[in-house]
């Protein structure tokens, strides 16, 4: 198994199986069922597999407080993302603490059971103006905190049923599974890369450089509900598959991905990404320009500054930052500002907005930018997408 250890020391499973699923399911048909929505599907699923741990459940009014204020559990374990359940107050007003209900999707699935620990109210701007450094409702992520209502409740889950992925099924692992490949491919350092985007020249670039300093890269795109101007995941999905075909050591890549949703909450969600990428097994993780940023609402370095704020040992991963990368032409090569000496002028940066309208125009963009394999793949699936 890989040496390094979850998050607070235990890696969570919360998946009932055999009798105890049995003796689960029966006892659901008499209790309340309460609805949930895909985003909280993920959160449960992501809980049950232990990818969060020390989380057993949806935070209780404790752990949310602490973890809205102090980006700590109420234990004092780092932990930056309130994982919580909003319900209706209607609904909420029917609970009581310690009552058992089932968790459905709209599929009519059951998915869980929680025991009802804490039922509280928040105040949403609050938790906004601390979880994403503003409450303004163009931020995605406080708009999607917004379109929930502000009462949750929190306890431990037990999963019934894993919700079952629409595609690229073979990609997605639990951390008990990441763990031991990372192990049996004899990888001691392991480092993690978060993306929401597709690989393009400068994200190969930083991957790229960490690889010479660890064993193997888990690539681990993020594929749960993300904006809708974001590259859809499955296209993403086989543009990684075609990069790593054509331009990465069979034997140093996994790939592997991460199904939650993206918050956009950049400096705190960084914290809680490398966390969670320490809980499949990673010894160190990529941070670069804007980590999970969103428009102007975080600093170039913020989340790299927020990491570096807590003593390593809170971590107990080793964050990896890199400067903002682009080509050089003068350089002629992938570089940064702590490497190469040339001006902005020589630099071939081009915005995501940028990006999205030349793919949609079936225009590559240029070769230092992407790869072609990657941007043929992204024009083909742009194609197919809706444009929003
Ligand atoms: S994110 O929302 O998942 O962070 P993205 O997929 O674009 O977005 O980024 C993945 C990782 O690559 C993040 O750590 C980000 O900081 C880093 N990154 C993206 N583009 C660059 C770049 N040009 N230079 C340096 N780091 C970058």
């Amino acid at each position: 198994m890989s040496s390094i250890q979850p998050h607070g020391g235990v890696l969570v499973n919360r998946i009932a199986a055999g009798a105890e699923r049995e003796a689960l399911l029966t006892e659901a048909s008499s209790l309340k069922t309460i609805e949930v929505s895909k985003w909280t599907i993920s959160d449960l699923d992501l809980i049950a597999v232990g990818a969060f741990s020390p989380l057993t459940g949806f935070m209780n009014e404790a752990d949310y407080r602490s973890v809205v204020e102090n980006m700590r559990l109420a234990s004092g374990l780092v932990w930056s993302i309130p994982i919580t359940l909003a319900v209706e107050a209607s609904t909420a007003s029917e609970l009581s603490v310690g009552q058992r209900v089932t968790l459905a999707g709209e599929d009519g699935v059951l998915y869980a059971v929680i025991t009802v620990e804490s039922i509280y109210n928040v105040d949403q701007k609050h938790e906004a103006r601390n979880v994403f450094k503003t409450d303004e409702e163009a931020h995605p992520g406080v708009a999607k905190l917004y379109s929930r209502p502000s009462t949750y409740i929190g306890g431990p889950i037990t999963l019934l049923n894993r919700p079952v992925p629409e595609k690229f099924n073979e990609f997605y692992f639990t951390p008990e599974q990441t763990r031991k490949i990372f192990a049996e491919k004899g990888w001691k350092k392991v480092v993690g890369f978060q993306t929401r985007n597709p690989v393009h020249r400068a994200h190969e670039y930083i991957q790229k450089s960490a690889m010479e300093i660890v064993d193997g890269l888990f690539l681990n795109p993020l594929v749960g509900e993300t904006k809708s101007d974001d590259v859809p995941a499955v296209v993403r999905m086989k543009s990684y598959i075609a990069l790593l075909e054509n331009y990465y050591p069979k034997d140093r890549v996994f790939l592997g991905v991460f199904p939650a949703a993206m918050r956009y909450a950049g400096p705190r969600e960084a914290v809680f990404h490398a966390l969670v990428r320490k809980n499949y097994g990673c010894t160190h993780f990529i941070v670069g320009r804007d980590h999970a940023g969103v428009g102007d609402y975080y600093g170039t370095y913020e989340a790299q500054e927020r990491l570096a704020s807590f003593p390593p040992e809170d971590l107990g991963i080793t964050p990896l930052f890199f400067e903002h990368s682009f080509f050089c032409k003068k350089c002629g090569n992938m570089a940064s500002n702590k490497t190469c000496p040339h001006g902005k002028e020589d630099h071939l940066t081009l915005s995501g907005t940028k990006v999205r309208a030349m793919l949609r125009e079936g225009v590559c963009p240029p070769p230092e930018f992407s790869r072609p394999e990657v941007a043929k793949i992204l024009i083909e699936g742009m194609a197919e997408q809706p444009v929003s």
